[in-house]
């Protein structure tokens, strides 16, 4: 095949435009990586607007922030930034500015951990019900307690405010993380949420923050400015939410008018975002979550993103061809490779692929967290204008990983004591990085 009949077939390269009239140049998107490069403040930084300047020069369609918290007494990890009011707002916009360059459209992605947040990051950890994570996470993030009515719509209004404020800074769109086992994601799941109040009890109670969440985005940030979610198919948890009741979910949100759905999986307990499910008819794709993206296609009307092991141009290409899906995700290959879209519109493949990241000590290495854990440093690697090694020891990486985090949560606290934060912790533990995703 020529370059010129490569690039007649690369569907990679065709334009997207969403029913509200926002139009993507291809359909290649980064998805969210956590860059855990926030300030003391929570404030964006100068490695944050370098690492989007790199992204955007490769002429990408769309590039989705690391997950952005809406609440500076509820981190997920040392480093978040945080969107509740106007402080930081001449960094955000510089951040924003660097991703819509070249075409390039930059959406936030907003957050709250919920339970899913470290121990001793937070003075207190809040979610739907209080209940703990099994033996296996137990050790490293506290039982959390459960939310009063009256914090849950304070909650909602803050993932309004947090959209505004992106919208007022220059960002292009917003995306709820709904995915991956944090706050919207366990209001979803019948284990995590056992209310039984106005907010679970039931599918359609458990369903009803998600909703809440998206009326009040849209209500502040208006009709023709585009808001998607990233969802699991499933948790892949026994007692978890499953592929019927995200199917209901993806329908609900589709008829409140919700511009696109990222589909994902898995949570901290069962990561599989970055494995996959164990069902073959899964792993002979490359992509993990396809076949549950033809099931929504088929039964829904709604602008279908899927992250999660897309390798090749070829494997995103006949993806595309398939019609499954509009957007291709990619998350862990934007580490290594920054401007790997150029070479994907083109129809090469990536100059690097994906390797299992080892550090020989086992427990270490069962957990999926070392991965994370060495595609942050690649980030910041980026951030401070020097280029990623993709072949770099994840023995080092760990090692250095744990002085820095360690360090970093020190830090968060004393800055918090010193300013009199009622959000400063009890005691500072330092503890292995067990996060596995945001
Ligand atoms: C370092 C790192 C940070 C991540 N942070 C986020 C995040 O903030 N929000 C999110 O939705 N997913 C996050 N993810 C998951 C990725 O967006 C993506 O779903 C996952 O890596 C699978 O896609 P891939 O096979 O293309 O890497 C993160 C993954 C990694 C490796």
């Amino acid at each position: 095949m020529n370059a010129q009949s490569r690039h007649v077939d690369n569907l990679l390269s065709q334009s997207f435009q969403f029913s509200n009239g926002a139009r993507l140049q291809n359909r290649l998107v980064k998805s969210a990586l956590s860059e855990a490069l926030g300030n003391l403040h929570g404030h964006a930084t100068p490695e944050l607007v370098q690492l989007y300047r790199t992204w955007s020069a490769s002429g990408i369609g769309l590039l989705v922030t690391g997950n952005v918290m809406i609440d500076r007494r509820a981190l997920g990890e040392p480093g978040n930034v945080v969107v509740e009011d106007a402080s930081g707002h001449a960094m955000l916009s510089e951040w924003a500015q660097a991703g819509n360059r070249n075409g390039t459209q930059l959406w936030m992605q907003i957050n709250h951990p919920g339970k899913q947040a470290f121990l001793g990051l937070n003075r207190e950890t809040v979610a739907p019900s209080a209940i703990g994570f099994g033996p296996a996470l137990a050790p490293f993030f506290p039982v959390p307690r459960a939310l009063t009515s009256s914090e849950i719509e304070d909650l909602i209004v803050r993932y309004g405010r947090t959209a505004g404020l992106a919208k007022a800074a220059g960002f292009k769109g917003v995306q709820m993380h709904g995915a991956h086992g944090y706050l919207i994601s366990q209001f979803l799941s019948p284990h995590h949420n056992q209310r039984d109040d106005d907010w679970g009890g039931d599918a359609e109670r458990r369903r009803r923050f998600v909703l809440a969440v998206y009326g009040e985005i849209r209500r502040v940030v208006g009709a023709d400015f585009p808001v998607g979610i990233k969802l699991n198919s499933a948790d892949f948890q026994r007692g978890g939410f499953t592929e019927d009741e995200s199917l209901e979910t993806i329908r609900s949100l589709a008829n409140a008018g919700i511009d696109m759905v990222e589909i994902s999986g898995g949570t901290y307990e069962s990561p599989a975002m970055a494995r996959g499910g164990a069902k073959a008819s899964t792993l002979a794709r490359e992509a993990y979550f396809l076949d549950f993206a033809d099931k929504v296609r088929k039964e829904v009307a709604v602008p279908l993103m899927v992250t999660g092991g897309f390798r090749t141009a070829a494997g995103m290409n006949a993806a595309l061809a398939s019609g499954g899906l509009d957007l291709v995700g990619l998350g862990r290959l934007m580490a290594i490779e920054p401007q790997v879209a150029e070479r994907l519109l083109r129809g090469e493949d990536p100059l690097h692929q994906l390797r299992a990241i080892r550090t020989g000590i086992r427990m270490v290495d069962e957990s999926a967290s070392m991965e994370v854990t060495w595609y942050t440093r690649q980030l910041h690697r980026i951030g401070r204008g020097r280029a990623p090694v993709p072949n770099e020891s994840g023995l080092k990486s760990f090692l250095l990983d744990l002085l820095t985090k360690g360090w970093g949560i020190f830090k968060t606290r004393r800055m918090r004591a010193r300013a009199g934060n009622p959000a400063q912790p009890e005691a500072l533990s330092l503890q292995p990085s067990a996060r596995i995703d945001a």
